[in-house]
C-alpha cells in the first residue's frame, strides 16, 4: 500500500520515495512498453477520402446513450463524464454517435472500460472506425503495432525532462496532436494502464478551441479566417533524431487554415498550437511572431475555457482534436509509473472557416 496523504505528511520526502520505491513492480501491461526500433521507416502518409462517422449519427444517440448511461458535464464548453456504456460494446451505429457526441462535448471520459483488456486487434478495429490510424514518426510504439502511440513515465524515464528540458518553469506544452499531418487527428483514444493515485496527479488538461475563436472580436475573426499557417513535424524529428530515437517518415511542413470548421457540427475553431504551429503564411517573420504570441497566450490563458481529464483504472479518454489543444501535466511523483496509449484515427483536410 502506498503511504496515504497523512502518512506522508509525517514522513521525509527521502521516506516517501524509499517506501514507493520498495513497491516498484513492471508495468501492468507490459505488452505496451514503448518500443523504439530506429529501423523501422514509414512511406509518406496518403491522402484518403474521409466521410466523418458523426455525419451519419442520429442526433438522439440511441446507440451510445442508453438507460444505463449516466452523463456529467465537467464544463460548459468542454468534457463529459460518461458511465454506464461499454464502447467495446457499440455497434457501427453506437460508434458514430460517440463521433458525435465527441465533436460536440469534444472531450468524454469513459470510466470502466474493458477496452485496455481487449486484443489489440480489436482496440485497433474500433479506433479504425474513425479513420486510417496515424502511425507515429517518433514515438514509443508497439512492436508489431505502430497503430499504437504510447505515453510512459517511471522513475527511470522522464519525459518531460526530455521533451521540455530542465530549464522551464513549467511543464504546460499545449498542442493537437500532430497537426503537421494533411489530413489532421479526428475522434481519438486514449486509454490508462497505470496511473498515479487519485488526486495524486497524471491529469490531461484540454481547451476548446471553439471558445476559443468564440472570444475574439468579430474584426479580429474575420481577420484570422483568411489565414493560414505552416505546421512542421521537423523539430520533433530532429529532437527524435538526437536523442538516437526513430525517425520512421521524414518530417513534412503542412499549411492549414487558422481558423477551421467541423465537418459535423459547423463549429469554427482556432487551429493554431504551440506544439507545431511555426508560422503565419505570408506575413514577416516578427509579424507571424507578434500573432502566434498572441493567440498562444489567448488560449492557454483561457482557464475559463480550459478542463482537467482525470483517469481512475479503466478510463478512457476520447476526444476530438479538431476543436481542442492539451496538455499533458507533470505533476506527479517522479517515482511513479503513468503509462498510456494513443490510438488516432486521422480525418478530413481541415476546412478553412
Ligand atoms: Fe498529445
Amino acid at each position: 500500500m502506498a503511504p496515504s496523504v497523512a502518512d506522508r505528511e509525517t514522513l521525509s520526502n527521502n521516506d516517501v520515495i524509499a517506501n514507493l520505491k520498495k513497491e516498484v513492480k513492471g508495468p501492468s501491461y507490459p505488452f505496451y512498453f514503448p518500443y523504439f526500433d530506429v529501423g523501422e521507416k514509414f512511406p509518406p502518409t496518403e491522402i484518403f477520402e474521409h466521410t466523418d462517422p458523426g455525419t451519419r449519427a442520429d442526433p438522439a444517440k440511441p446507440h451510445l446513450l442508453g438507460p444505463n448511461t449516466k452523463t456529467q458535464d465537467i464544463s460548459p464548453y468542454l468534457g463529459t463524464e460518461v458511465s454506464g456504456v461499454q464502447i467495446s460494446q457499440l455497434s457501427p451505429e453506437g460508434l458514430d454517435e460517440l463521433a458525435l457526441y465527441a465533436a460536440e462535448r469534444k472531450v468524454l471520459a469513459f470510466r470502466d472500460q474493458d477496452f485496455k483488456d481487449l486484443s489489440p486487434e480489436r482496440q485497433i478495429e474500433i479506433a479504425r472506425h474513425f479513420g486510417p490510424i496515424q502511425k507515429h514518426p517518433t514515438s514509443g510504439n508497439v512492436k508489431g503495432y505502430p497503430e499504437f502511440h504510447v505515453v510512459y513515465r517511471d522513475a527511470d524515464h522522464d519525459r518531460f525532462r526530455e521533451y521540455l528540458g530542465e530549464d522551464r518553469a513549467n511543464r504546460t506544452s499545449w498542442h493537437s496532436d500532430v497537426s503537421y499531418e494533411k489530413q489532421t487527428p479526428g475522434t481519438t483514444f486514449f486509454f490508462i494502464l497505470d496511473q498515479p493515485e487519485s488526486g495524486s496527479g497524471g491529469d490531461t488538461l484540454f481547451l476548446s478551441q471553439v471558445e476559443a475563436y468564440k472570444r475574439l472580436s468579430p474584426e479580429f475573426q474575420r481577420r484570422l479566417e483568411d489565414l493560414r499557417a505552416v505546421h512542421s513535424a521537423v523539430p520533433q524529428a530532429d529532437h527524435s533524431r538526437k536523442r538516437g530515437g526513430p525517425v520512421r517518415r521524414e518530417p513534412v511542413e503542412t499549411e492549414h487554415p487558422v481558423v477551421r470548421v467541423h465537418p459535423v457540427t459547423g463549429e469554427k475553431a482556432l487551429y493554431v498550437n504551440q506544439g507545431f504551429t511555426k508560422r503565419i503564411v505570408g506575413f514577416k517573420t516578427e509579424e507571424s511572431e507578434y500573432l502566434l504570441k498572441f493567440l498562444f497566450d489567448h488560449i492557454s490563458k483561457g482557464a475559463d475555457f480550459h478542463i482537467r481529464a482525470t483517469y481512475k483504472p479503466g478510463t478512457v479518454v476520447v476526444w476530438d482534436n479538431r476543436v481542442t489543444a492539451h496538455s499533458a501535466t507533470g505533476d506527479f511523483d517522479k517515482v511513479v509509473r503513468r503509462h498510456a496509449v494513443r490510438l488516432t484515427p486521422q480525418a478530413e483536410v481541415p476546412i478553412a472557416g
